[in-house]
């Protein structure tokens, strides 16, 4: 296995040392709604098939007037709302669902939301792509690039699936969260206080895309070998989340939400179970939405917070797993605000 990995180093007590803190929290989710019924009407599938497995009951699809970058846009829009800000410094989009190769889409995002100038750029991780995003934004308001990041993540996966493959056109939906980041310290609600990124090439295709050269001909859509991503997902989201919790020197019951990449409730139940999480702190919204990909933590962190279930002060562990393969996590403490939400 040829993995690297980034840790950060082990912190004390939260302290009046840098963080990024969380100042604000954007969605948006397109209005059509394709339930289960709708597959089993069209595909060999049931929606019995489809909840056991995964837990989804229904997800949000793009029309063809709406792209990627529409969700985007309309997320950091709602994202300053809440963060009651009309200006940041820079702009981070995670997507692997671009509408066009070349170029990236936050310069467009950064234009469309009034921001048109900062430094604004994609990051390609997959289902991990707002955990990369949130460290790489880290990262420039650290380096003191800049005081405030928006971190975007969207996707339109209704585009990339084949709508007659049964082992993944049920898993996916659209839509897209976004969250404000500033210059903090540790001490502050809101505070991310640890990271944990890793990634294993040597298993690239058990998630992809083909290329044009891997596959000159026909249609190139997704494939995903189920059965072995579910179990590296359950093995690298519990030792990075775990990574994490021990960074910041918390036991595992002292977590107060604990929000995994959303893309099976079975995998998620299984590495809150493996890290002794209470069965309380899971924080699970699939049913609504499915798997959105880089989009799912922010937008479960939306409904978590709107659901009362993230108290301002929450110590909150956040952990992805996707294509690449990628995976990460992040501890912070849950920030005092109003998720803004936007339909499209
Ligand atoms: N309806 C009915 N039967 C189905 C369906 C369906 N929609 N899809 C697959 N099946 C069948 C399979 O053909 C198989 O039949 P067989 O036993 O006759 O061969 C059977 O169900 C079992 O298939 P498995 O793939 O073993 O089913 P599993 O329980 O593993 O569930 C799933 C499949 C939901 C895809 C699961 O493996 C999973 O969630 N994997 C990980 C997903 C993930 O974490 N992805 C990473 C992030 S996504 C990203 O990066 C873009």
């Amino acid at each position: 296995m040829h993995a690297t990995e980034f840790t950060t180093p082990a912190r004390e007590e939260p302290d009046d040392r840098f963080a990024a803190v969380v100042a604000g929290l954007g969605t948006c989710l397109p209005r059509t709604e394709i339930r289960n019924a709708w597959f089993a009407e069209r595909l060999d599938t049931s929606d019995d098939w489809i909840r056991a497995r995964t837990g989804i009951a229904t997800r949000r699809r793009v029309t063809p007037d709406v792209s990627m970058t529409d969700l985007a846009c309309a997320a950091a829009d709602a994202a300053l709302r809440s963060a009651g800000r009309t200006t940041v410094d820079a702009l981070v989009l995670a997507t692997t669902t671009p509408d066009r190769p070349c170029p990236a889409a936050a310069p467009e995002v950064a234009d469309r939301i009034g921001q048109g100038g900062i430094p604004a750029f994609d990051v390609s991780a997959v289902c991990s792509g707002f955990v990369y995003a949130l460290a790489t934004a880290t990262g420039l308001l650290s380096a003191g690039l800049a005081d405030s990041v928006l971190v975007t993540a969207a996707e339109t996966y209704s585009r990339i699936v084949d709508p007659a493959d049964r082992s993944t056109a049920v898993l996916f939906g659209d839509g897209a969260g976004a969250v404000v980041l500033r210059r903090g310290t540790a001490r502050e609600t809101g505070a991310l206080l640890a990271f944990d990124l890793g990634s294993d090439g040597a298993a690239r295709d058990a998630i992809h895309v083909p290329g044009e050269r891997e596959q000159p001909e026909g249609e190139r859509w997704f494939t995903m070998a189920g059965r072995k991503v579910y179990l590296r997902a359950v093995e690298h989201m519990t030792a990075s989340a775990l990574s994490v919790v021990k960074d910041c020197a918390w036991a595992p019951d002292d977590i107060g939400a604990f929000v995994a990449h959303q893309a099976n409730a079975r995998i998620i139940d299984a590495v809150a179970d493996r890290l002794g999480v209470p069965s309380e702190a899971v924080v699970c919204e699939i049913a609504r939405v499915g798997n959105t990909a880089a989009a799912s933590i922010p937008l479960a962190l939306a409904d978590a917070a709107d659901g009362g279930r993230l108290e301002p002060g929450s110590r909150t562990v956040l952990t992805a797993f996707g294509g690449g393969l990628t995976w990460g996590s992040a501890a912070l403490t849950w920030p005092h605000l109003t998720p803004v939400r936007s339909e499209i």
